[in-house]
């Protein structure tokens, strides 16, 4: 599977693509586990075309290290996919070919949804996803693109962006796939070592615990509990613990009756950031 390289070349092929062929897009950063694998396969299995797409996006980065740390593994990703479906396309530019020299995010309105949790600790991050993923939507013009729920706060800001831009594609969330002791999948768990990585199913054991406390105590006890479980833990340092209507992304202040809610979370092991999160009601 040779990779395509260049926006002109990607652009040749979509415009020669038949004007019925549903085009699903799988938009990637690289170092590629089995929870892009099962977006993959979704994609393989609702579209006659699937493009995946690999790059590194320097805009969506607040933190140089984060962005040379970051993992690529070019190689296995093309193995993976083509295990998937030899049929699958792939797409990967470089920063000059995606950005020439202009490396800025664009300013977006996301009403809101970028103004907590993760966008409140990782300046212009959002800015950055937009970016990119409106560029790879006008490039690609794909009929349906997919996310993981890894990244909930992302895919709620994605699908507000294309709803905005009257962007005529479908966003499709998938669930979230995790190691065997619950971690979520994560390009950056290849950063732990194996044996912080073991112990990291501590973030997941604890969300399931809030859940089961959600159900019968107050958003502030639930959200004082994690607190705690965290402030006690030699390994991990927790950023935030947050209880948010799923439809806006307000942290809640008390339990609204038909409001859906789930609980996320940023966590730092030694100096690897991981996010997670779960549905609570
Ligand atoms: O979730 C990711 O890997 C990235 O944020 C995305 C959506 C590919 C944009 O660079």
């Amino acid at each position: 599977m040779l990779p395509i390289r260049t926006k002109k070349e990607l652009q040749e092929i979509r415009s020669n693509l038949a004007p019925n062929s549903k085009i699903g897009l799988v938009p990637t950063m690289g170092a590629l586990h089995s929870g892009h694998a099962s977006l993959i396969k979704k994609a393989v299995a609702e579209n006659k075309t699937v493009i995946v797409t690999i790059f590194v996006n320097p805009t969506q980065f607040d933190n140089e290290e984060d962005l040379q740390k970051y993992p690529t593994a070019l190689h296995d990703d093309l193995r993976l996919i083509a295990d998937v479906s030899p049929n699958i396309m792939v797409f990967v530019p470089t920063t000059s070919e995606m950005y020439q020299s202009n490396v800025i995010p664009k300013k977006y309105d996301f009403h809101g949804l970028d103004k907590v949790m993760e966008g409140e600790f990782r300046d212009n991050h959002f800015n950055g996803v937009g970016t990119i993923i409106e560029t790879l939507f006008s490039l690609i013009r794909p009929d349906v693109a997919y996310f993981g729920e890894k990244d909930f706060q992302q895919l709620r800001i994605i699908q507000k962006m294309t709803e905005i831009l009257k962007l005529p594609v479908k966003i499709i969330g998938c669930p979230i796939v995790r190691e065997s002791n619950g971690l979520a999948m994560s390009s950056r768990n290849e950063r732990l070592d194996p044996s912080l990585r073991l112990k990291a199913g501590f973030i997941y054991d604890t969300l399931v615990a809030a859940k089961q406390k959600f159900g019968t105590e107050s958003v502030h006890n639930t959200k004082e509990w994690v607190d705690n479980e965290f402030e006690n833990h030699p390994d991990f340092k927790m950023e935030y613990f947050e209880i948010a209507d799923v439809e806006t992304l307000t942290p809640a202040k008390r339990k609204i009756e038909n409001i859906k809610y789930r609980g996320f979370i940023a966590v730092y092991a030694n100096s690897i950031r991981l996010i997670d999160n779960i549905a609570l009601n």
